[in-house]
């Protein structure tokens, strides 16, 4: 690992004019929007960057960002990679192991997720606050690398008190419906059934989701500070689960995003 991910810093650092970031982005499904105010100022695409793994859906753009943000120097990765694509957990989580390399401080992390908690609205944000990982492997497994962080990284605080507190009092004070609570993370591709909705309900889940815990694990083993937050894009209530297609999903993400942007882009401003 050591090897391919200093060829793939090397290359960065060259294309880059050796720009060292102090913040990573990861953007979710329909939330490419924080792009908008980067002021970019190097653009690489996936498939040209050494051992990068390349997006296979069309709606994940597959580029790495460089720029700044409200005078913040970030990394954003415009197109996330889920492990229902065929990816292993280390291909899925390399990219954030590059930016630690590059040198960030700091991760955030965006995705699109079902609701499970009925108070919880299509549309509404969710502060992540903690997680349950119902994938089926961790991007850990395997030899671990003692100069990245520990064999057994804890796990009982994986997402930034201060950052989320800060979080709620920024959406607080933009009259923006932002919740707190537990993801759960799932292979996916498919969506849940009701009996599956109802069960990840039971074992605590406020939203379920099939990405961002493989990020966020590799944030916490190498101690990099981790934000997440998820637009809820679907409503997973058994009793009254309605069909949703990937366009739904898509068009309500789109809809939240400009309130999770104004959120993110305020947060940043703060570090
Ligand atoms: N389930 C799993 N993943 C999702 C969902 C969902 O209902 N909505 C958006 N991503």
């Amino acid at each position: 690992m050591f090897q391919t991910l200093h060829e793939t810093v090397e290359y960065i650092t060259k294309k880059t004019n050796n720009f060292q970031p102090e913040i990573g982005i990861v953007l979710g499904t329909g939330l490419g929007g924080l792009v908008s105010e980067i002021t970019v100022e190097f653009s690489l695409m996936y498939s040209n960057i050494p051992n990068f793994p390349i997006s296979t859906l069309e709606f994940h753009s597959g580029k790495l960002l460089f720029g700044t943000l409200n005078g913040k120097k970030v990394i954003a990765m415009q197109g996330r990679l889920h492990y229902y694509e065929g990816y292993s957990m280390q291909q899925i989580t390399f990219p954030i192991r590059v930016m630690k390399a590059l040198g960030i401080k700091h991760l955030f992390v965006s995705n699109a997720a079902g609701s499970l908690n009925p108070d919880f609205k299509k549309g509404d944000l969710m502060v992540i606050n903690d997680h349950i990982n119902l994938q089926p492997e961790s991007p850990l497994r395997g030899r671990n690398d003692a100069d990245m962080g520990p064999r057994f990284p804890d796990m009982s605080n994986p997402y930034h008190q201060e950052l989320i507190k800060k979080a709620m009092e920024i959406s607080a004070a933009e009259n923006i419906t932002c919740h707190q609570g537990v993801y759960v993370s799932v292979t996916g591709p498919n969506l849940e059934t009701k009996a599956e909705y109802k069960y990840l309900r039971i074992i605590g889940g406020d939203a379920v989701g099939m990405s961002t815990v493989p990020e966020v694990i590799v944030a916490n083993h190498m101690s990099v500070p981790v934000f997440a937050i998820s637009v809820l894009t679907d409503e997973g209530f058994p009793e009254v689960l309605q069909p949703v297609s990937l366009e739904e999903i898509l068009a309500t993400a789109r809809a939240a995003e400009p309130k999770m942007t104004r959120i993110l882009s305020q947060l940043i401003s703060t570090l």
